[in-house]
């Protein structure tokens, strides 16, 4: 089989926002409590962070992590995770049937993302509260001081403001699963009426609304809509959410999901420029694809674990192989998309759904998953800008259920800081195939670096470390052209040395 691809330095689909690599994490399960707080392990610092969960998150450079929710949000309290931790008190947390100890709450979560390098997505409850709960975080995190909520943060060890910049307005709220579900036409109202408020404490923060929580929705598509009749001015981004899963155990059908996602994609941005539209509006909402992976493995485990527990095993995925080709190619999707999609966060980051596994005790103490690697190459090399294909790529298709699905996906990068190209490939077919590209405008000096993730059984999962990247050595340049023998079923990246 061959495939090819041909761009050109100069045409670009858009500059990529590095916030496209962000991640997310709950009070839900272990993420937070032995994910990334455990004061007793043997690895933990000062402030009780598990120092093997920073490393490990450092090596994905995740510029920006949401928080703490997801469903838990819309019943959380943040005032109950500030202050002294012997004063905190321990709450039913309704949306996962867990008792939540507050152990760890916001001031913890600044300091540990200061930690790891990470910004804050902010998520405000609309769920139980409202207007004023949310005008008071803001008040609290970024007002220098001499208020009440700006004092009482100095109070509690912080003396300059954390002053957050991204924040999400409410959790899925579309979704009747959600506590305090609303229509979008009460939640289209509750967000302009929030988000003008918090935007007169700080005129600076930028807020995401509630999209779809996944395309399949009832209300899909007018729920967009209606949000943004109501909210368009006040708002600048809006979110998606999208897992997928392979219940059927159908490879070809589940690596089609890249199709799904794009559309879903291109959808979102023309509803939203239908809205601005009719608005005669001069603004572009862009979007925020703040959680999107593979979900599946463990919702069976879920079922069997006994409610209103501390940090119980919840969605704890264990990802196979074909999972990460899947996520290599919705990564591929977000790449696409650069010019629209300005956040994106991998659901989620440590122990529920996450590429970062931990054990309470014992070796190892970390562990990735398969996900790890396409994800990690992804955050720290597809910077730049995205490039256009400037000639239809000749891939072989197959037919799935609902789409035609290309056996190859590939996009290709501009990093001018460091003079590299580098292209992401994931070949969906059983066999190998021929992949040529040809790079206008550039000099092609040579391959830094050409990896491949390949050769493993779909089903196999990385619990030992045994899965690893390894050197694609089938990789030549020859004037602008560059070709390499891809394996079937792989994730490869591809770093060209280039003078533009
Ligand atoms: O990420 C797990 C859950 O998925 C989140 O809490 C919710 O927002 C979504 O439905």
């Amino acid at each position: 089989m061959k495939a090819t691809l041909s761009v050109d330095l100069t045409n670009e689909i858009s500059e990529i926002d590095p916030r496209l690599w962000g991640s997310f994490t709950e009070h839900l399960g272990r993420s937070i409590y032995e994910g990334i707080y455990q004061p007793n392990h043997e690895t933990a610092d000062e402030d009780g962070f598990r120092e093997d969960v920073i490393e490990a998150v450092k090596k994905l450079k995740v510029p920006l992590i949401r928080y703490p929710g997801g469903n838990f949000v819309s019943g959380y309290n943040w005032q109950d995770g500030i202050g002294p931790k012997d004063q905190r008190p321990v709450r039913l947390d309704l949306a996962w049937r867990s008792v939540e100890t507050n152990q760890f709450g916001l001031h913890e979560f600044i300091k540990w993302c200061q930690k790891v390098g990470a910004t804050p997505d902010m998520a405000v409850n609309l769920g139980t509260r409202g207007i004023d709960e949310a005008r008071n975080l803001v008040e609290y995190c970024n007002f220098p001081k001499g208020t009440y909520w700006s004092d009482l943060r100095r109070k509690n060890g912080a003396e300059d403001p954390f002053n957050i910049k991204v924040w999400s307005v409410g959790n899925e709220m579309d979704g009747d699963w959600q506590i305090g579900h609303q229509t979008a036409h009460e939640y289209g109202r509750l967000v302009h009426e929030t988000a003008k408020a918090m935007k007169l404490v700080d005129p600076t923060v930028e807020l995401v609304a509630c999209g779809s929580s996944n395309h399949q929705n009832e209300t899909y598509g007018s729920w967009e809509e209606t949000v943004l009749e109501n909210a368009y001015d006040d708002v600048d981004y809006l979110s998606l959410h999208q897992y997928y899963d392979n219940f059927d155990d159908n490879l070809a059908e589940f690596l089609g999901k890249s199709v799904d996602f794009d559309n879903f994609i291109s959808e979102v941005v023309a509803i939203s420029d239908a809205v601005k539209a009719r608005k005669h509006s001069k603004k572009k909402i862009n979007l925020a694809f703040d959680e999107w992976n593979v979900w599946y493995h463990s919702m069976g485990a879920d079922d069997a674990q006994e409610p209103w527990t501390q940090a119980p095993h919840l969605l704890e995925d264990h990802y196979d192989f074909e999972d990460a080709l899947l996520v290599g190619s919705l990564a591929i999707t977000l790449l696409k998309h650069a010019d629209r999609v300005k956040i994106g966060c991998l659901a989620q980051l440590v122990n529920v759904i996450a590429p970062i596994m931990t054990n309470t005790e014992g070796t190892p103490s970390v562990w990735y998953q398969t996900i790890f690697y396409p994800f990690m190459q992804v955050s720290n090399y597809g910077q730049g800008v995205a490039l256009t294909p400037t000639q239809t790529q000749t891939v072989p298709t197959y037919q799935a259920k609902n789409y035609e699905v290309p056996y190859i996906d590939s996009i290709a990068v501009y990093n001018s800081d460091m003079d590299e190209v580098v292209v992401f490939i994931v070949n969906k077919a059983k066999e190998q195939t021929e992949f040529s590209m040809s790079i206008d405008s550039a000099q092609l000096n040579q391959i830094v670096e050409a990896t491949q993730f390949a050769g493993y059984d779909i089903h196999q999962t990385n619990e030992d470390q045994s899965m690893t990247l390894e050197s694609l050595k089938t990789v030549h340049i020859d004037g602008n052209h560059i070709d390499a023998q891809l394996e079937p079923l792989s994730w490869n990246m591809i770093r060209i040395n280039v003078k533009a």
